[in-house]
């Protein structure tokens, strides 16, 4: 199973307790290890976390840098215990106006953990979906005029393999914290079959009881793919 998470909700848990918004996103943090460590016994396979969007270079510069120094805090600090618990790390998104060291260390990270298969961590940073298609049609237009790619084999299957997430299953479930009702230009290709889910919690507020109340959710819930009930109930006995 694939869930993608848009943890919204830190500045406004932080205003809540008359904290500054730094002081939401480093609880936050905390809340990303908790949530991670408890996806194997959730039977969850592959988490995608939106961590920075490529709109959210526009926040107050020092939000910004804040987040950074987050991130490269948390890099730091979770190194060993990712690449210790079997996990596989991939960024998504455009890496290039990333901090130079932040950089280094998720190529690191991504290097050291390709061969690892027990669990896999998505991480979007500097992500939009629509750049994430727009990066895409640019790495493909590059193989027409140089390989020997021809229009003709351009289909969803070929294009899927452009994308950040090449050769990994789309996400069965997306949840949204702190009761936004939107996708936020988060995985929009990725997207088109997914349930969502919308909850209300702040993300500090959103724990490891949380996802699981979310995934019985999703269980419950009938998947269609765009095909009748019937058809589907032969697909699920099949
Ligand atoms: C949205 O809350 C959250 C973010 C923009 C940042 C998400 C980052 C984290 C949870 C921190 C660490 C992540 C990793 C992967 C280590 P918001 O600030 O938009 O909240 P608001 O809508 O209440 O203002």
């Amino acid at each position: 199973m694939h869930i993608g998470i848009i943890m919204d909700g830190n500045g406004r848990w932080a205003a809540n307790k008359g904290f500054p918004r730094s002081f939401g996103h480093r609880k936050g943090a905390k809340r990303v290890s908790e949530i991670i460590k408890s996806c194997p016994e959730l039977g969850i396979r592959t988490l995608t976390l939106y961590a920075f969007s490529t709109e959210n270079w526009s926040r107050a510069a020092h939000e910004v840098s804040s987040l950074m120094r987050l991130f490269r805090g948390y890099l730091q600090t979770k190194y060993l215990d990712i690449i210790n618990n079997n996990v596989k790390v991939k960024f998504l998104g455009d890496t290039n106006p990333l901090p130079t060291d932040i950089l280094k260390q998720m190529q690191k990270l991504e290097f050291q953990t390709k061969d690892n298969d027990g669990f896999y961590l998505n991480i979007a940073l500097n992500y939009g979906g629509r750049d994430e298609i727009v990066r895409s049609i640019r790495k493909l237009a590059k193989d027409l005029l140089s390989k020997d790619l021809k229009i003709d084999q351009i289909n969803e299957n070929l294009f899927h393999n452009y994308l950040d997430t090449a050769g990994q299953s789309d996400p069965d479930l997306i949840i949204r914290t702190a009761g936004e009702k939107r996708l936020s230009n988060f995985l929009l290709w990725q997207t088109t079959y997914s349930e969502l889910l919308f909850s209300e919690k702040l993300w500090p507020d959103f724990t490891p009881e949380c996802l699981k109340k979310s995934i019985l959710e999703f269980q419950n819930r009938t998947r269609k793919f765009g095909l009748e009930t019937s058809k589907i109930e032969k697909l699920i006995n099949h």
